[in-house]
């Protein structure tokens, strides 16, 4: 049987630690939904559709890799797409705790879910997407902490935002 596992997140944006999860990932799950949180309770940079793009882009040469988006429920979406195994990545001990809460929730809601959390490379271990926003926002360089493309974008749209450091006064 398929063995299709669900990489659910916000990806705003997707970082090269996103990108090494999922790659890993594929040495093991025969495919991967990678599935983007539409979430109206938050203001992202990227809108919903932006990010399904931006990622559909970076693994367009991959069949076995699906990017979609969902709104609710994940559980509810695992179960629309027949997947019962969801892929989190965990960089620090500061990420388990929450981790920890969501899968054992995902559990009461749906026992025949799974979460399978793996750790990007050691060299990815500090980016969080947060913190590229901020980095990016700033004016600092992005390289090695996104794809060249995502790059490209997040300029792009701190140049029309006018948030670029290099149109601040200090
Ligand atoms: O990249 P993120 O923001 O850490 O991803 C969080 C995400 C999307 C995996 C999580 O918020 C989620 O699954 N949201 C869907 C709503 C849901 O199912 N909530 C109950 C599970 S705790």
């Amino acid at each position: 049987m398929e063995k299709i596992a669900v990489y659910p997140g916000s990806f705003d944006p997707i970082t090269n630690g996103h990108v090494d999860i999922i790659e890993r990932g594929l040495n093991i799950f025969d495919s991967i939904i990678v599935a983007v949180l539409e979430n109206p309770k938050k203001r992202p940079l990227f809108s919903t559709e932006e990010r399904v793009i931006m990622i559909q882009d970076l693994f367009k040469d991959n069949d076995n890799v699906r990017i979609t988006s969902f709104r609710g429920l994940l559980i509810n979406f695992m179960k629309h797409n027949k997947a019962d195994i969801v892929i989190r990545g965990l960089r620090a001990i500061s990420d388990f705790e929450y981790e920890f809460q969501m899968a054992l929730m995902n559990r009461k809601l749906n026992p025949e879910i799974e979460t399978f959390f793996m750790m990007p490379n050691l060299k990815y271990t500090f980016i969080s997407s947060n913190l590229v926003k901020e980095v990016s926002s700033l004016g600092g360089c992005l390289e090695g902490l996104v794809p060249k493309e995502v790059e490209k974008q997040m300029l792009e749209k701190h140049k029309f935002s006018g948030k670029n450091k290099s149109q601040d006064k200090e």
